[in-house]
């Protein structure tokens, strides 16, 4: 099997980026990693393993949405991207790209889908009365948070947890999950 090439999407640490670097498989080759955050620890990762890494800085584009991602889809199109993983990239994007790029392009979100899209999961989790949180990895469409889930994985949720005990222990969980949803698309593509 032909390795579908991937890039990666990031705004900062990297973390989940790191985790589809160190399971890279049979199914994909991360072969670009690109952050719209110019000094993002995501670019670090990816050169230190060898992978093409290039900060695409939003800034200097405005509010043109539209020519910052006309750019980004030209990137992808010359590095001969296959699908395109968002992993912590703070950009929500406009329906131009992710019609583009539909049914290649996934993002992992911190809750269960379709339990708490958007901001604050873990906060609002808690609030909630959850007894358990989880991680879903799908595929993006134009409303945020609603494409087609490939894959889960829940933890419990336990007493005394804080925002940011459930943040920590939920990065582990994304950690095995996206590359195993990663690997389950790279090999369902044609
Ligand atoms: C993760 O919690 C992910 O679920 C969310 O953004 C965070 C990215 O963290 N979409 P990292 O940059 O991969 O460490």
């Amino acid at each position: 099997m032909t390795k579908k090439r991937v890039a990666v999407l990031i705004s900062g640490r990297g973390s989940n980026l790191q985790a589809l670097l160190d399971a890279e498989q049979d199914a994909y080759e991360i072969a670009l990693v690109v952050s719209n955050v110019p000094d993002a620890a995501g670019l670090d990762r990816a050169r230190e393993r060898g992978v093409e890494a290039i900060a695409l800085d939003h800034k200097p584009y405005g509010k043109d949405r539209a020519a910052f991602e006309r750019d980004l889809d030209a990137l992808l199109i010359e590095r001969r991207i296959e699908i395109v993983a968002l992993a912590g990239f703070m950009r929500v994007l406009t329906p131009y790209f992710v019609r583009a790029w539909a049914g290649r392009l996934i993002n992992i979100h911190p809750s269960l889908l379709p339990k708490f899209p958007g901001t604050k999961t873990h906060e609002r989790a808690l609030a909630a009365g959850e007894t358990e949180h989880g991680a879903t990895v799908h595929l993006v469409v134009e409303e945020v948070d609603a494409g087609e889930i490939i894959g889960q994985a829940s933890m419990p949720i336990l007493p005394g947890d804080t925002p940011e005990t459930l943040a920590e222990r939920l990065l582990a969980v994304e950690h095995a999950l996206y590359p195993r949803c990663l690997a389950k698309l790279a090999a369902h593509l044609a």
